[in-house]
């Protein structure tokens, strides 16, 4: 019982850390590739030819900011078995010109929202700046990771005194409310040379920049007995996290293990490196000719493939139990979470669903199930839009939290080692199907 307490602990050690190192989801993919090339995976490149040998773990990314990874098994692969995830969350983005000043005493930033974020919690707490920049450099231009990594900013609130009305719920003006300050009258001209400063290079030869705010408040364990974890983007990082776990312990013996990491899932997943994008199909193809397979062997490799779309899933939440759906009841550090909707904004089907739940029986992993009330509408994910461009069995899951999209979420502690345990059969297993109603679910 120790021991299982003391491994929970260090993944989810391991998992803040990774947490507290990816303030963007192009430092998260930046530590992902770190962790790949320690386990011996190789770096692939759109923009080269592929040559892949049985055996081989690879790694290809997507505008810094997506990340797909791969294992091929040592012998002739009958499909892909998938789980993708997202990188992104919802965050305040910096824009061009940011600096306004107030009354010549203050400097503020100028910001936009990037995704659907709870606006409230960003407000009163140190704030950070982290992104990429685009520098001139002498045969064009290169993108630089940068995070300013100290406590630089605040969005301070108005005093109840200003706003008797302040607890009885505040529309958040996008344009007014959301600008943090930066710094006093010396502050003015002194952004752009901080992050030329932080990123080495001169402000006149940054061209662009993709730059966010983000909460300085380190992930924590919490509870009477450590039951949770509080941090910033655990919708979607914890999955991508696990679902990486899960591919480096991962023995693929008849398909190809790939896990998918997309940005812009907070955003409708429709850019280059979305889920709307031809980022996993180019992959899943390149992968097929190199093994020097042609289309049909493609096709046939798809109907023996499944999908794990994994995307963090609502918790019942303490205070508003009523909330959820009166018999699909989900809780914290209670299992992985099925997601089912008749609309199909979820992928799961029964089919689908089965598969997945006899994963985890495998892997000796709890699941549980999760739907929205039915006069709530609910979220969306990105394993519906990736079918559009991948059409294959695929399911919809998620670690169940509270607090999506706060810029400081609560998980469960026990729930990450089981997305590991599941994500590493899944990677090991193949799921034969010839689209005759029967599914051959083979473990390594
Ligand atoms: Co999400």
């Amino acid at each position: 019982m120790t021991e299982r307490k003391n491994s929970f602990q260090e993944i989810n050690r391991e998992l803040l850390d990774f947490l507290d190192s990816s303030p963007t989801s192009f430092h998260a993919v930046a530590n992902m590739e770190e962790l790949l090339r320690q386990a011996g995976f190789n770096r692939l490149l759109e923009g080269e030819v592929w040559k892949l040998q049985k055996g081989g773990g690879y790694y290809v990314t997507r505008n810094d900011s997506s990340l797909i990874a791969f294992r091929i098994p040592e012998s002739d692969f009958a499909g892909f078995q998938i789980m993708a995830s997202h990188s992104d969350s919802p965050a305040l983005k910096i824009k061009d010109n940011a600096e306004i000043q107030v009354e010549k005493q203050y400097v503020k930033l100028n910001v936009e929202k990037y995704g659907g974020l709870l606006c409230a919690p960003w407000l009163d707490r140190p704030l950070s700046v982290a992104g990429r920049i685009v520098v001139r450099t002498d045969c064009g231009v290169a993108t630089r990771l940068v995070n300013v990594d100290r406590d630089l900013l605040i969005i301070p609130n108005l005093a109840i005194h200003m706003n008797r009305k302040a607890n009885e719920g505040y529309e958040f003006n996008g344009q007014k409310d959301m600008l943090p300050l930066f710094g006093g009258k010396e502050a003015k001209e002194g952004f752009l040379k901080l992050i030329a400063e932080t990123a080495g290079v001169k402000t006149e030869d940054i061209l662009d920049t993709d730059l966010f705010l983000y909460n300085r408040m380190k992930g924590t364990v919490l509870g009477l007995n450590g039951e949770f974890l509080a941090a910033p983007r655990l919708d979607d990082l914890q999955c991508v996290f696990a679902s990486l776990k899960g591919l480096l312990a991962a023995k693929p013996k008849r398909s190809v293990a790939i896990h998918c990491v997309l940005d812009n899932e907070e955003v409708g997943s429709g850019t280059k490196q979305g889920a709307d994008s031809t980022f996993l199909r180019d992959v899943l193809h390149r992968i097929n000719r190199a093994m020097g397979r042609g289309e049909e062997e493609y096709l046939m490799a798809l109907a023996s493939s499944f999908m794990v779309s994994a995307d963090n899933a609502h918790s019942i939440h303490p205070n508003q139990p009523d909330k959820a759906d009166p018999t699909n009841r989900p809780f914290m550090n209670e299992g992985i979470v099925i997601k089912y909707s008749a609309n199909q904004k979820y992928t799961t089907d029964a089919v689908s669903g089965a598969i997945f739940k006899s994963i985890c029986q495998y892997a000796n992993v709890p699941c549980q199930v999760f739907f929205n009330r039915s006069d709530m509408i609910g979220g969306s994910t990105l394993g519906n839009i990736s079918n559009s461009q991948v059409a294959l069995n695929t399911v919809d899951i998620g670690l169940p939290q509270l607090a999506m999209h706060s810029c400081y979420e609560t998980a469960g502690a026990k729930d990450t080692a089981y997305l590991i345990r599941a994500a590493q059969a899944l990677y090991s297993s193949t799921v034969c199907g010839t689209g005759n109603g029967e599914y051959q679910v083979e473990w390594e």
